[in-house]
Formats: C-alpha cells, structure tokens, sequence
C-alpha cells in the first residue's frame, strides 16, 4: 500500500513530534526532510555539490539540531537546484510501500502534492520561540527574532515557499497539549485510510 502523509508548518511548530507519533502508530516511515537541508548547510562549500553528493553518513553529524543549523538550512534551500538535487529522493520515500510520513515545507505542494493526508502544523511565533527555548536553552528573545526572521525566509522564496497546500488541514498547536494535537492528526489519517487498515 502506498499512503503519503505530508506534514508542513515553520520551524518548531510540532512537525516532528506528531509526524514520529503518526509513524510509530501507524507503522509507516517518517522522513524529517528538514535534516536534509541542515546536512546540506552544515557540510559548508557549494551547496549545490554538497546537495548532489549528499549521503547517509552526513545525516548522523550530531551538530544538526542547533539554531545554526537551522539558520544555515534555511540559507541554502532558497537555491532551486540545491531543492532539485534532493527532490527524487524525498518522493521516492513518500511513494515507498507500506505508507510514509514527510514533514517540511513543501511537502504537501511540491514534493507530493497527490499525498493522502495534508497536515499544516503552525503555531504562534512566541510560542514556538519558547518551545526552541525550552528544548535548546540561550538567549529566548534572540530565538524568537532568529524564528520570526527563518520564517519570513521560508515564505518569502520564490522556489517552493512555505504555504499550507489548498487541501490541507490546519492544526495550530499554540494552545494545544502534544496528546489534543496528536489526538486530530490521527483522526485526519483515519479518515483516509482504506477500511480495513483504519
Ligand atoms: O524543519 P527544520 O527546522 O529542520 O528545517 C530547516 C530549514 O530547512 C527550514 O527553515 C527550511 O528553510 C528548510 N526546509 C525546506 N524544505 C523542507 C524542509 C526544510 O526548505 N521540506
């Protein structure tokens, strides 16, 4: 069975931790296509090449979480070829057997827009900051500009901006505990499943 769960939203809005959720409940495969794009700025160069030689090993660097990373990220997946060196891959992963979840930016316009479940995971900008806060430490009014300016970065490109896709359901997390916000996620993948699965 292939059965695509497309999961988008801005940095620290709860993608991941819902998308590792859907995974493990449904038993599908969970791509944080995030991690791609970190690897791609934390190998430094042209990250054209970086993006075309991309692999395994790179995923695993241990420095890909921090803020930096992100920051870096964000700066090179404004570069369409660097988004095309790593397009096949991420949609070779969402059609796999045995159902697949993606979480990013542009999973549900782009990579796979013919996905089974569109998931739009935001939340407000401080709230987000705080989580980053929580999970990272530093500096909160320095995350909360660093948040506010990755976004703006995000939706303004012109090669795949961040943007819920028409047919997506929004989940705003903000006010929201991780098990009410799972809680919808789940119902959404229920809804679309075929009968003898859900
Ligand atoms: O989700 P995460 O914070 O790990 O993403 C880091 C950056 O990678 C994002 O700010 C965004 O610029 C980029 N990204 C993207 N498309 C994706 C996933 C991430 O452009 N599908």
């Amino acid at each position: 069975m292939q059965f695509t769960v497309a999961i988008d939203g801005p940095a620290a809005a709860g993608k991941g931790t819902i998308g590792r959720a859907l995974a493990a409940q449904f038993g599908f495969a969970h791509l944080d296509t995030g991690l791609l794009y970190r690897a791609v700025g934390a190998k430094g160069g042209d990250p054209v090449l970086a993006a075309k030689s991309l692999t395994a090993d790179d995923l695993t660097r241990d420095d890909l979480r921090s803020m930096a990373a992100g920051e870096a990220a964000s700066r090179v997946a404004v570069h369409p070829q660097v988004r095309a060196a790593l397009l096949q891959f991420q949609r070779a992963f969402a059609r796999r057997m045995g159902g697949a979840v993606l979480d990013g930016r542009d999973i549900g316009t782009v990579i796979c827009p013919e996905a089974e479940v569109k998931l739009f995971v935001t939340a407000s900008a401080d709230v987000r900051a705080h989580r980053r806060w929580l999970e990272l430490g530093g500096d909160e009014g320095q995350i909360l500009a660093d948040v506010i300016a990755r976004d703006e970065r995000d939706i303004g490109r012109s090669d795949a901006p961040l943007r819920a896709a028409d047919d997506a359901i929004t989940l705003d997390t903000s006010a929201l505990t991780v098990e009410a916000a799972l809680a919808r996620a789940v119902a959404a993948v229920q809804a679309k499943l075929p009968r003898r699965l859900g």
